[in-house]
């Protein structure tokens, strides 16, 4: 029988999936009127498309101290705006991030004046990290098995929606935005390159040593070992023992999960849903 205390895991909000540990519906509408200092660049991705590793990547560029003592953890410095867990006003954050879609985020980011930087990941590898995600996160309820998972994410069944429609949404507006777009694939063949382009649109500046400690300090390594970025003291959220934030890193991992008949099958939806779509993914 259905518990009545039990707290439900997920809730929809203008059709979209959330969950009740990290949302709430008054939250998600409040946002829309939220003022946002232009200074400040948002961060947008599709969960699990490498949104950690920009997030260090922006925050080294915008201030290369982060190793010290005094920094506080990655997530603080780059909250998620839709998270209940983070009360904007008293933070001092150098980035904001978040998973919403175009409609949902707040109304005044939506123009020239603020730098946009939205990272897209090859969906099959998405799926294969969202899939992990589930096991070890508390706030999500587990998959019953790969074949389920993939129905749901192509049907937007899972948290945020559908990937399909977040991506093609955010591109749709990019004329109106100041927005660079970063692939996952791109930063696991020449990460010195993305760091460049992205200082550059940061309009920031660096020197060889700061690149340099930046590089270091944005391998896969060195950001799961660093209390600062692996989430490892968050363990209302996570439970470690099922899973690492921190998995494997790479790309073409959905190789080994999906099938070859449910590979046709992912290929013949994104021909037809994403077959005119003008960014194009490695690997896939
Ligand atoms: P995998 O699960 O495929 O390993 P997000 O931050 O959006 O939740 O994305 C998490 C994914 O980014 C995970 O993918 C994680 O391993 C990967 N990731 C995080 N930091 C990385 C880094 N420095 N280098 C390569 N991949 C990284």
């Amino acid at each position: 029988m259905e518990n009545s205390e039990e707290p439900m895991t997920y809730f929809r909000h203008n059709g979209i999936i959330f969950c009740s540990q990290l949302h709430k519906a008054e939250r998600l509408e409040e946002l829309k009127d939220f003022n946002i200092d232009p200074h400040i660049p948002v961060l947008i991705t599709y969960p699990k498309s490498g949104t950690t590793w920009m997030q260090q990547i922006m925050s080294l560029i915008l201030c290369n101290d982060n190793d010290s003592k005094k920094v506080i953890n990655l997530y603080e410095r780059a909250p998620w705006m839709e998270s209940v867990r983070f009360k904007l006003e008293s933070m001092d954050y150098q980035i904001l991030t978040t998973h919403l879609n175009y409609q949902m985020v707040p109304n005044c980011v939506k123009n020239k004046m603020f730098k946009i930087i939205y990272v897209t990941r090859n969906p099959k590898d998405v799926i294969v990290s969202s899939y992990h995600f589930h096991e070890y996160s508390r706030f999500l309820e587990a998959p019953k098995n790969f074949q389920d998972f993939l129905e749901n994410f192509v049907e937007g069944n899972v948290f945020f929606g559908s990937w399909f429609e977040h991506i093609r949404d955010w591109h749709s507006h990019k004329d109106e935005l100041n927005i660079l777009f970063v692939a996952y694939e791109d930063m696991k063949n020449d990460l010195q390159s993305v760091v460049q382009k992205v200082a550059s649109f940061l309009n920031k500046k660096l020197d060889e040593e700061t690149l340099e400690s930046i590089l270091n300090q944005c391998t896969f390594k060195h950001m799961k070992e660093n209390p600062k970025t692996n989430y490892k003291s968050v363990s209302d959220l996570f439970n470690f023992e099922s899973g690492s934030f921190y998995r494997k890193g790479i790309t073409g991992d959905w190789k080994n999960y999906f099938l070859v008949s449910q590979n046709e099958w992912f290929d013949a939806i994104y021909q037809k849903k994403m077959g005119d779509f003008p960014l194009k993914f490695d690997n896939m």
